[in-house]
Parts: structure tokens; sequence; C-alpha cells
């Protein structure tokens, strides 16, 4: 899979790519991860990327040239254009079943905002697929673009090496069940022990025993969760 990134922030990126999942996954060729610097599509001497909004208003907005021109030059060096994904706190809210369909495609191109945002006119032209990792705002789509990455990563085949610990991972599978409690070394742990039953060898009960487990993690994660506010 290829995924490009385009930000103001280049450097952000260097010791997230070189982790160990994703640096090993890089070399060996699993995936390839482009970072370009928008500005270097700005122009004039000071290489200007962003200005005051028109109307008023606080903070700064990307300019429309340079966003576009890196964008249409990154889309331009590989024979298919990417899914081009715009990193904002108003997209559509990122879950496993978002990454999943992203870690379908052949090619990303994840476009980091900084500022207050973009001109409308990027937007309009285009009309790239506006994903937010949730409801709060970050300094810029950086972060947010690292989240989508380690998370589509981790679903490219071969990646992880063991696919069978991505299947069981929270919210995978077609229940999209939260993991249930693990247990590993020692037995007991200040009074606490290991359930009896992930000591019995008995691998029927233990994944009857894991199943239930997670089922009543879903339904107490779904009792406690603050659901989202609403416009009133
Ligand atoms: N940029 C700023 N806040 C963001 C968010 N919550 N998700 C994605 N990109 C963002």
């Amino acid at each position: 899979m290829r995924i490009d990134i385009l930000t103001l922030f280049p450097d952000m990126f260097a010791s997230f790519l070189q982790g160990s999942l994703l640096g090993l996954a890089r070399t060996s060729g699993l995936l390839d991860i482009c970072v370009t610097n928008i500005r270097d599509f700005a122009e004039g001497t000071h290489r200007q990327v962003d200005d005051r909004p028109f109307g008023g208003g606080p903070g700064m907005l990307l300019m429309p040239g340079p966003v576009v021109a890196c964008v249409e030059n990154v889309q331009d060096r590989m024979a298919a254009p990417g899914h081009l994904v715009m990193l904002t706190p108003g997209g559509r809210r990122l879950d496993q079943q978002l990454v999943e369909e992203l870690a379908r495609k052949e090619r990303l191109v994840l476009l980091c905002g900084r500022y207050e945002g973009f001109d409308q006119r990027v937007h309009d032209t285009l009309h790239p697929d506006e994903i937010s990792i949730g409801d709060y705002v970050l300094s810029g789509g950086e972060v947010a673009a690292m989240v989508i990455v380690d998370a589509v990563a981790r679903l490219v085949p071969g990646v992880l090496g063991d696919e069978e610990s991505a299947r069981q991972d929270s919210f995978c599978g077609d229940d999209r069940l939260v993991e249930g409690p693990q247990y590993t070394r020692p037995r007991e742990f200040r009074g606490r022990h290991v359930p009896e039953v992930l000591l019995s060898g008995d691998h029927g009960r233990i994944a009857t025993w894991r199943h239930e487990q997670a089922v009543a993690a879903t339904q107490h994660r779904t009792d406690t969760h603050q659901p989202s506010r609403s416009l009133s």
C-alpha cells in the first residue's frame, strides 16, 4: 500500500515512521509512505501558505494555491491517483469500519491542515473525503494522520506478522465487540488470581469464556458511554 502525507510539518513524522511496526513494514516493502511539505509549493521568497480570512475573524487560513498545487503534484507521481483524505474536525468520524474501508484502498493521500482550516476553494476543487478522529480540535491534522496510518497499517496483510491478532482486536469481526480482560504471569498479583478457565488448557471453554467476557465488556461500554451531544 502507498500512503502520501501532505503537511507543513514533515519533521513531526520522522520518528513515527521509523517506529518498530511501521519501520519494518516500510523496509520490507509492504508500506510505501512518502511525506511532502506543502510549503514547497508556495510561491514568492517568503513561501507564504496562509493568510487572514476575508470578512475578518480570528486566525489564519491555508491558501488554496499551495495546497492544490501540492495535491496535484503528489497525485501525478503515481499511475493512479490516491484516495484523497482531508483531516478536519468537521469530517466523518473515524471508527474501525472506516479504517477497514481506507485499508482497502491501494493508495491514500492524507492532507493535513493547520491554523483555522482551509480556504473553501480547497474543498470545492479537490472534493476530499473529510475525516475527523473525534469531536475535539487539534492544532493540526498531523496527529490525526498518524492515527489513520497506524490503524490502517495494522490491517495491511503481513504488517502485523500475526494476522490472527488483528482479527482478535477490539471492534474487529462481524460483532465488533471490544476485547475482554487478558492475563499474563504471574498467576497471582496482590491477591488477584488469573481466572481458572485460562489455566485449564480447554480451548473450547477458553473461547466461550472470552466471548462472554467480550460481550459483557461491550455491554458495559454501551451502558457507561456518554452519548455525543446533539443539537437542541
Ligand atoms: N484537525 C484538527 N482537529 C482534528 C480532528 N479532530 N480530526 C482530524 N483532523 C483534525
